[in-house]
């Protein structure tokens, strides 16, 4: 089994560009949960405005990839994977209407914290980040490698 090669620059649908966006995925929820334990007071808004900002096009772009190269390659490859790949489906649904939520509450709190409520903000922050860093792991200990061993576009 081939794995990631860090020396060369990613090429699209590659292994190693699967890993550079789960690696995405996984900061965006380093720095949810940083976040989240910095609420109410200690929060730096402008960096919770910029997390905000890039929280959905992130899942997004790693989804992209799985739908456009991994997905169809492992499936092709052993059909048995379909309901994994079913249940990746819906959580990667969930994940993204709920990273909608947490961008426009992380925003809101940004712009006037004294207005919002800490404390939702916080549950709906760590309702993301802990299921989407399970699904991230995921990805990284299961899904990549059998992509690699799947036959991945360069390998
Ligand atoms: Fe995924």
């Amino acid at each position: 089994m081939r794995m990631p090669n860090h020396n060369i620059p990613e090429r699209i649908g590659s292994a190693q560009h699967y890993e550079v966006l789960i690696s995405k995925q996984e900061q965006i929820c380093h720095r949810l949960e940083l976040l989240a334990d910095q609420l109410p007071d200690r929060i730096d808004t402008l960096a919770a405005t910029t997390l905000a900002d890039a929280l959905y096009p992130t899942l997004r772009t790693c989804q992209d990839l799985e739908e456009a190269y991994v997905f169809p390659i492992i499936l092709k490859w052993d059909r048995t994977l379909g309901p994994t790949v079913a249940r990746l489906r819906a959580e990667h649904v969930e994940d993204e209407e709920h990273a909608s939520v947490v961008a426009e509450a992380v925003t809101h709190f940004a712009r006037s914290p004294r207005h919002a409520d800490a404390e939702r903000l916080g549950y709906l922050i760590r309702g993301l980040f802990q299921p989407l860093m399970r699904h991230s792991a995921f990805d990284r200990d299961i899904i990549l490698p059998l992509y690699c061993r799947a036959g991945e576009p360069y390998s």
